[in-house]
């Protein structure tokens, strides 16, 4: 193999949010009283979890099984049912929602209550956007794109949040195939600024680069969407959780090969990468 260069974008791993979630359940380990869960993983990176676990915080995916003890709530957020159960029951709960995912729950309920139908651009299935669609009125629709989008829309009022860790090109191809259909359109952009930013910095790096590679957990939604925008700049992108899943072959002939980090990626990983590749690449 020929010697290759290793750079990784200027704005990769962890972000505000979930620092901030890691931090409150490290507190709860040394304050809590009783058993510590979270509900669901607290972030969609396996090596974190098992981290945790040896800590001594759980994992339930179910609140009902819990009736003790102290909840953390992830920086996804629950549904609002999931919280109001929680708040009349007897555990403790540590909120670690992050606020720009709050704030996109706050948003779906206002436009909702002032009487727009609700569409919410997302991963239908991801515990966000679960937990979105909650406050967003039964009539609410989640999309991945123009193509979801449902038929009877003409000449209504129509509200648009955003899964957090959205891409800006996605938010403007719905917006464009929605303004000449509807009444009224109010667009409230929720996406993150840590995901605006690590999506700029991994296009920028996907750029320069012969290989990409994106470290992150297979579940991680803005680590797909890092690996999507990548791969639209260049093709020779590869989607890892761990460097033991490098395959050298990836990098036959590549003189510079980049390295990008979802925010639930932990620092550590994303060294072990970078570190796997100068050896391969020297
Ligand atoms: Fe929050 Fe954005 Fe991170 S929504 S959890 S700061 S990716």
């Amino acid at each position: 193999m020929s010697p290759f260069r290793v750079t990784v974008a200027s704005s990769a791993g962890f972000c505000w949010g979930v620092e901030r979630a890691l931090r409150k359940a490290r507190d709860a380990v040394e304050t809590a009283k009783g058993p510590i869960v979270t509900l669901g993983p607290l972030i969609h990176n396996p090596g974190v979890i098992a981290d945790l676990a040896s800590q001594g915080i759980g994992l339930v995916d179910d609140v009902d099984i819990k009736t003790e003890g102290t909840v953390i709530i992830r920086s996804h957020g629950v549904p609002r049912g999931v919280m109001e159960s929680l708040a009349a029951g007897d555990v403790a709960v540590v909120d670690a929602t992050c606020s720009f995912v709050k704030s996109a729950q706050t948003r779906a309920a206002r436009l909702h209550d002032e009487g727009y139908r609700v569409i919410i651009l997302g991963e239908p299935d991801h515990p966000e956007v679960l937990g979105i669609r909650s406050y967003a009125g039964p009539d609410a629709v989640v999309v991945e794109g123009p193509e979801d989008l449902p038929d009877d829309l003409d000449g209504r009022r129509v509200g648009v949040v955003v899964q957090t860790t959205q891409s800006q090109a996605r938010l403007a191809a719905i917006t464009a195939a929605l303004v000449t259909r509807v009444r009224e359109l109010r667009v409230c952009n929720t996406i993150c600024s840590a995901t605006e930013r690590r999506q700029e910095a991994a296009v920028a790096m996907a750029a320069d680069a012969d290989v990409v590679v994106v470290v992150g957990g297979r579940t991680s939604g803005n680590t797909k969407r890092l690996v999507e925008l990548c791969a639209q700049v260049q093709p020779h992108t590869h989607h890892i959780e761990r460097a033991e899943e490098i395959d050298p072959a990836w990098l036959d002939g590549a003189a510079v090969v980049g390295v990008t980090a979802g925010a639930s990626t932990p620092a550590t990983q994303i060294e072990s990468v970078v570190e796997r590749l100068r050896e391969l690449g020297s």
